[in-house]
């Protein structure tokens, strides 16, 4: 049931810290400040590349990965959709890892494309949220997530709790490394379970998010920009906001304004920028500067910070709470859901069964 919920969307964005907290517990282990992967004789250790497949919001789950996998395990990545990967004649190494990310676990690219990996002699890592899916009973490494059934044809506890069992999987593959620095590792471990909370931060921002929705709804084209693992977020929210709202939108890397789609720029177009703080934040912010040199209205999502160093001019701002950069992904994907979710209410779609979009996608 949806609760005392409007939609199942909402009550399962609501959802998120808890069942990040349930995700979470299965894969840290809180008295030696550890992060454990559920398959300990996994060799991780061993692993030279991994190549990541999903589609959609998961494939999004999945981006951030590589960037999280390269950053601290230093270990290349190899990701794209299922539906190219399959017939790219992709080249893998032989017993190399392919990581497969789903919520249902039967997505028919993403499954043809696991089947065909191992065909290629990969060993088979699925993150899945249904425990009883094809994916899940093919899997050499099982991970699953905890979100509990997601109803919403949007997805959004199961992309947080992929974030959380990816995040987990980075820092042992960091450790099967040695990469991380002394002392990192358990500061990551630390801000994890400290996610849940900071997830319950993200959702108070809920009432800023929906007093400025009617001013989004009523725009033709929306722009989303993030740099790092903020570009997957942008992304995700351009895909989230047209896949309930109808209303056109992008997600670009924020150094790629320049080289194209800033001809797009106009007041009529709002920028979502999303610039959680790090090294590059500034970079961010000087895209950012561009668009509102040419009259863009820019809605700055970032922590209180980067508010106050990048906040003025703003069409609006919706505070983050300040976070590990590893954390930073599950946190900032709340105000990109909630933004699309009172966007798409403000404009009155159906927004837990939009239009031509089914919850699982069985076909090729
Ligand atoms: C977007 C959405 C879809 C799914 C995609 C993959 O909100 O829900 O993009 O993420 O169809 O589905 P799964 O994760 O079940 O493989």
């Amino acid at each position: 049931s949806k609760g005392n919920h409007r939609h199942f969307m909402l009550k399962e964005i609501y959802e998120q810290p808890i069942v990040v907290a349930q995700t979470l517990r299965s894969y840290l282990q809180r008295m030696d400040d550890r992060v454990t992967l559920p398959i300990p004789d996994f060799d991780l250790g061993a692993i030279r590349r991994v190549t990541i497949v999903a589609c959609g919001t998961s494939f999004y789950a999945g981006m951030v990965a590589k960037y999280w996998f390269e950053q601290f395990a230093r270990v290349p990545v190899d990701l794209d959709v299922a539906s190219e990967f399959r017939y790219r004649a992709p080249v893998m190494e032989e017993g190399g890892l392919a990581l497969f990310i789903s919520q249902s676990g039967e997505t028919a690219d993403t499954l043809a494309a696991l089947r065909h990996a191992r065909s290629e002699g990969q060993r088979i890592a699925v993150v899945v949220n249904v425990p009883t899916s094809t994916m899940a009973r093919e899997a050499d490494l099982l991970l699953p997530t905890h979100a509990g059934p997601e109803i919403g044809v949007a997805s959004t506890k199961a992309f947080t709790c992929q974030l959380a069992v990816l995040a987990a999987l980075a820092v042992n593959l960091a450790r099967a490394k040695a990469t991380l620095a002394e002392g990192e590792e358990s500061e990551i471990v630390r801000q994890l379970a400290e996610a849940p909370a900071a997830l319950n931060a993200a959702l108070a921002q809920d009432g800023a998010i929906e007093a400025m929705a009617h001013t989004i709804a009523a725009a033709r084209d929306v722009l989303y920009l993030g740099r790092g693992t903020d570009y997957p977020l942008a992304l995700e929210g351009a895909l989230k906001l047209k896949e309930i709202s109808y209303i056109h939108a992008e997600g670009y890397a924020a150094g790629e304004m320049k080289h194209g789609p800033i001809a797009l720029i106009d007041d009529a177009v709002p920028v979502i920028v999303i610039a959680s703080s790090g090294p590059l934040f500034d970079k961010t912010v000087s895209n950012m500067q561009e668009v509102q040199a040419r009259g863009g209205k820019v809605v700055l999502i970032s922590d209180d910070e980067g508010i106050a160093a990048a906040g003025e001019g703003c069409l609006a701002t919706i505070a983050m709470p300040k976070v590990h950069p590893l954390i930073a992904p599950l946190v900032y994907a709340i105000p990109v859901q909630l933004l699309a979710y009172h966007v798409a209410v403000a404009k009155g779609t159906d927004v837990d069964q939009p239009r031509n979009l089914a919850k699982s996608v069985t076909v090729e």
